[in-house]
């Protein structure tokens, strides 16, 4: 040490100008070694040093700026509460609102995760709903935030992630649970529309039904929408008892002023990523719920003459459509089908247009329904609302086969997906002639539209066919236990 000392002080000063400071250095260094005076003032200066970092600590606040403090104690910044308050503030205008609708993904809006809310990324265990939770731990404890009410242009909404302590300045604070709902097509179609609530409900099965929303808000292509189709509606506020309030941001969060909701669940994703398992979960509880909220009973629906249940009634029901996608001679064709329904015995005959039905009446017709008969429409969503493996016959107009399609498909998933059984398609060889050719894309414009006409012999055989099947079924499950189709208060409640 003394060697290094005395090297040191012989080494001769380079010619910049910290020289000076070089030397007191070491000239410091060396009497700090040497004299035992300059020791105990060194000393004592560490003693006030340490004493002015226990001050500051016990000065801490046992709050989550604690990392700040550690930071900051090294600095010895005798304004500690000031800086504190500085960078609490920082944070708070670091909060930075995004679109919540990203144009860089117009061309894939729907792949990955979405154009909606595309900074973040969902929580996905195999086969369960994808969601995101607010606050959590995938968001680091922060809550979302979202700005704007525009109902015109979603990239004129925005949304934030921001911890409770650092909310932006003037933010609405939301209480309770908020289910924000993204959906690429809407809230009036039945079909789309329930596509965006089973998330939802699959959410709300996976919290054991103990979770009940507060507020609903909907967003479609980051717009907001005030309203869901009243089918919709009520089935929802069957499947949380009367919990569907519909945010509208009229005193807060419009325009530039930030909303934060206290816990939020955002869904993007429909039942995508869903097992069938998961998905039929989710239809077994909208179907008990909305027959609880009808008051449909199924002893009282199935009773036969006094002589309690009877599982060997079929229910066949025909939901016809007007307009689109309606029968051309809707006489003929419930002709075919009601006399095929008469030659079985056991079996009831119903038709009805869904479009004036309510809708209870469409629970109770569904839950008295063992084949439903009917065309390609959003009236088959009605589905799921019959008892589980229940039969389903659609009907199509000419084209659609070639045209229309993957969505044609949605009837055959939504049979799978519910629990139902789906007996197929016939398709009308004949109707509206194009004049761009068959195959041509643009006859989709005129076949969308076209109506169904029928073939006696295919239709009465088919019905026979599915007939027989289902009474099969109905007998082999009616010796088996009898009763085993008696709801008794639905999952998890
Ligand atoms: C200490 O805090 C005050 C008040 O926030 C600030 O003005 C000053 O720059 C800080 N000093 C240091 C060394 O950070
Ligand atoms: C917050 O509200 C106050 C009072 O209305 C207003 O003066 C201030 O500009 C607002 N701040 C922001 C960031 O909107
Ligand atoms: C929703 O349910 C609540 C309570 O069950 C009821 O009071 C309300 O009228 C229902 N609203 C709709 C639209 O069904
Ligand atoms: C959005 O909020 C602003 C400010 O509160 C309000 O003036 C406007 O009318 C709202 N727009 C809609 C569509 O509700
Ligand atoms: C409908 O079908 C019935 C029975 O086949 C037939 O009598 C009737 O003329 C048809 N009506 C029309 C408008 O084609
Ligand atoms: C139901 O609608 C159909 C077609 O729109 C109509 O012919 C029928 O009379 C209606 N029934 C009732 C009970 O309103
Ligand atoms: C539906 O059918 C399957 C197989 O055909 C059977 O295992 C199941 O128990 C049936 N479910 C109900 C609710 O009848
Ligand atoms: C009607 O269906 C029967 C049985 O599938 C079939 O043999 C017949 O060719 C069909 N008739 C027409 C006009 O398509």
């Amino acid at each position: 040490m003394t060697r290094l000392v005395s090297e040191t002080n012989r080494v001769p000063p380079i010619s910049y100008s910290p020289k000076h400071h070089h030397n007191n250095h070491n000239h410091h260094r060396t009497t700090s070694l040497y004299s035992p005076k300059l020791s105990i003032c060194l000393l004592s200066t560490c003693v006030t040093l340490f004493i002015l970092f226990q001050i500051q600590s016990l000065q801490t606040p046992p709050s989550s700026w604690s990392f700040i403090h550690h930071f900051q104690n090294p600095i010895l910044n005798t304004t500690q509460t000031s800086t504190t308050t500085t960078i609490a503030a920082k944070f708070q205008q670091a909060v930075t609102f995004l679109p919540l609708k990203d144009l860089r993904y117009t061309q894939t809006a729907q792949q990955g995760h979405t154009w909606f809310m595309s900074s973040t990324y969902d929580t996905h265990e195999q086969g369960e709903v994808q969601f995101q939770h607010f606050p959590s731990k995938a968001s680091k404890g922060r809550l979302l935030c979202v700005k704007g009410n525009d109902t015109h242009d979603g990239a004129w909404n925005s949304y934030a992630l921001a911890w409770p302590e650092t909310l932006p300045e003037n933010a609405t604070h939301m209480d309770g649970l908020t289910f924000v709902s993204y959906n690429h097509y809407n809230y009036d179609n039945i079909w789309h529309g329930l596509s965006a609530m089973v998330p939802f409900v699959a959410w709300h099965i996976k919290n054991e039904c103990s979770k009940l929303p507060t507020r609903w808000v909907l967003y479609h292509w980051g717009e907001l929408r005030t309203k869901m189709g009243p089918w919709l509606k009520i089935l929802m506020n069957a499947t949380f008892n009367g919990y569907v309030d519909i945010e509208r941001f009229d005193d807060s969060g419009g325009g530039d002023r930030a909303v934060c909701f206290e816990e939020a669940v955002v869904m993007r994703h429909n039942e995508g990523g869903m097992s069938r398992e998961r998905r039929m979960e989710v239809y077994d509880l909208m179907r008990c719920k909305a027959r609880l909220y009808c008051n449909v009973r199924m002893e009282e629906s199935r009773e036969d003459g006094g002589r309690g249940l009877n599982l060997a009634v079929i229910g066949m029901t025909m939901l016809m459509r007007t307009g689109a996608r309606s029968f051309k001679n809707e006489s003929a064709v419930i002709g075919i089908f009601e006399r095929e329904c008469h030659n079985v015995e056991g079996c009831r005959f119903f038709v009805a247009h869904s479009n004036n039905l309510t809708f209870c009446q469409q629970v109770k017709l569904m839950s008295l329904t063992d084949i439903l008969v009917s065309p390609h429409g959003a009236q088959l969503t009605n589905m799921f609302l019959m008892d589980r493996n229940s039969s389903v016959m659609e009907f199509f107009p000419k084209g659609w086969l070639k045209l229309a399609g993957v969505g044609q498909y949605v009837y055959h998933w939504i049979a799978s997906w519910s629990g139902m059984k789906h007996q197929g398609a016939w398709r009308d060889p004949s109707g509206d002639h194009c004049p761009y050719g068959e195959d041509d894309r643009r006859c989709m414009s005129i076949y969308k539209s076209g109506k169904i006409g029928y073939n006696e012999t295919f239709f009465a055989e088919w019905a026979r066919n599915v007939l027989h099947e289902v009474k099969m079924r109905k007998m082999e499950k009616a010796s088996e236990k009898g009763i085993a189709a008696t709801a008794s208060g639905c999952a998890c409640s």
